[in-house]
């Protein structure tokens, strides 16, 4: 059978293991009726405490997980979204909800907030005593989304949609899925994890059906392509071709509220693609191993980061920054992207990087370069082709020193002595904030780099980033 024909499908057998694993994954996860209790008379307080504070024009609602019935138990926070009418300006509309929001946290019961920021400034209120939390959002008020203002006011028309369309089966297969995907660390749309966000979930299920046909598809899918939620159609030809290029991705859902948005935007190729290789595992062995992964503990990072460092025969090196207060997505944006000019940087200049990963927890980021202690006497760098004038120009000068200018072909190269003798002066260039065009909220004041030896503290952070990158 040629590879593009085999198809993974569970077999008679393997199903009924899988739904019986499954059954008993749910007891587990699911909020029982106590916890459904508490969370939304919790949540029905909050929601009458705001009505009673806002002006008559502006409607409260439910949303997210809890509204919709997906939510797991003790893991996911209450949303509730303040609506707006449009007739207000954007600053005006966050400075009351702001206001009323924080006139509604009641210290005298051990309740706190923060205040985090999306595409607005939004009130995370804290209720200590029960180990609570719910997001208070504001937004427009919208009936369609062309009448949107910003992202957030899809989130109602979100709400309707699901609430209308899944199933109460097709609710605990969402919880089943988004438990799964959160075991292998592709749940949520944040940077951090790049992964599928509880809606995307909700449509992926609506979509196919019920968990094990997402798995079936998940494990027999080709890229590109473009699921439409709504009328549950994949598209072909043409239409999938322009899809693709209209998102610029080769995994599209259309978001059935709004047909401009692809739900699955945040989608890495890399989360795709362990969603596909982890869906072909539970259909070889529709175990409870496979569904909740590979276990680990955090203990001892330190030793097992310095014993898989002279397994691999690899110098590990760790740069720690510390980082500003703001939103995480921009942190691990900023980490990665430095993280991989360090990279290549280490390659350009002679060094052996084998592997490299970021990881950011409690202020600190961490970058982590494995790298083999082979030293070049020198190293080879190809330029541009000889027939650009400005370029070639600009080559045979910034090598004017090299021993070696020559001609591969059309294209120069020139053969230099290292500019860095050792990564670790590359990388210090880094801790000691000697390099230009540093990322703006990583502080080089105080940043650290630490050789094979790293303090327990950093280590846990690279142990837990490592671990996430490994398929098992
Ligand atoms: N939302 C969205 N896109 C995102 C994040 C959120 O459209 N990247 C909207 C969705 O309508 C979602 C709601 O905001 O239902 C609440 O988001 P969130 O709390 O992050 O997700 P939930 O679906 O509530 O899932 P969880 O159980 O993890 O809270
Ligand atoms: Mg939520």
């Amino acid at each position: 059978m040629s590879d593009s024909k085999r198809a993974y499908s569970f077999t008679k057998g393997g199903l009924k293991k899988f739904n019986a694993v499954l059954g008993v994954i749910l007891k587990e996860i699911k909020p029982g009726k106590d916890d459904i209790e508490r969370v939304t008379s919790y949540s029905n307080e909050i929601i009458s405490r705001l009505h009673n504070a806002v002006p008559k024009d502006v409607e409260i609602i439910a949303a997210g997980s809890i509204a919709h019935g997906t939510n797991l138990k003790g893991s996911s926070d209450i949303d509730i979204f303040m609506l707006f009418p449009k007739t207000l300006e954007e600053r005006d509309m966050e400075k009351q909800a702001l206001a009323i929001a924080k006139g509604i946290v009641q210290k005298h019961r051990n309740e706190s907030y923060i205040i985090k920021y999306a595409e607005h400034p939004y009130l995370k209120l804290r209720m200590n005593d029960l180990g609570i939390d719910a997001d208070i959002v504001p937004a427009f008020k919208i009936a369609d989304s062309k009448e949107m203002g910003s992202a957030v006011d899809r989130t109602q028309l979100h709400t309707k949609f699901v609430v209308s369309h899944l199933s109460e089966r097709q609710k605990d297969d969402v919880r089943l899925a988004k438990f799964m995907l959160d075991q292998h660390d592709i749940y949520g749309a944040e940077a951090a994890t790049e992964g599928f966000s509880g809606y995307l979930c909700e449509l992926l299920i609506h979509h196919f059906g019920s968990l094990h046909s997402l798995i079936e598809g998940m494990a027999n899918l080709s890229v590109p392509i473009a699921i439409d939620a709504a009328p549950r159609r994949v598209l072909l030809e043409k239409d999938l071709e322009s899809m693709a290029k209209k998102f610029n991705s080769r995994f599209i859902v259309v978001d059935p509220t709004d047909p401009s948005r692809n739900v699955a935007a945040n989608v890495s190729e890399e989360s795709l693609a362990r969603l596909v290789l982890l869906s072909r595992r539970i259909i070889k062995t529709p175990s409870r191993a496979t569904i909740f992964g590979a276990e680990y503990s955090e203990a001892d990072s330190s030793r097992k980061m310095e014993k898989l460092g002279s397994a691999l025969g690899v110098d590990i090196y760790a740069l720690a920054f510390g980082t500003d207060d703001i939103a995480e997505d921009i942190l691990w944006q900023q980490a990665r992207k430095l993280r991989k000019r360090i990279h290549e940087m280490l390659e350009d200049c002679g060094f052996m990087p084998v592997f490299s990963l970021e990881g950011i927890e409690n202020n600190s980021a961490v970058l982590t370069f494995m790298v083999n202690p082979a030293r070049f006497g020198s190293v080879s760098v190809k330029g541009p082709s000889a027939f650009m004038k400005g370029a070639s120009d600009e080559f045979t000068s910034a090598h004017s020193r090299s021993p070696m200018l020559y001609l591969i072909g059309e294209r120069l190269a020139a053969i230099d002595k290292p500019k860095f003798s050792t990564p670790k002066e590359l990388l210090e260039r880094f801790s000691k904030g000697k390099e230009k065009g540093m990322p703006t909220h990583l502080k080089t004041k105080g940043s650290r780099l630490f050789v094979n030896r790293i303090p327990e503290a950093y280590s846990k952070i690279i142990y837990r980033s490592l671990i996430s990158k490994r398929i098992a």
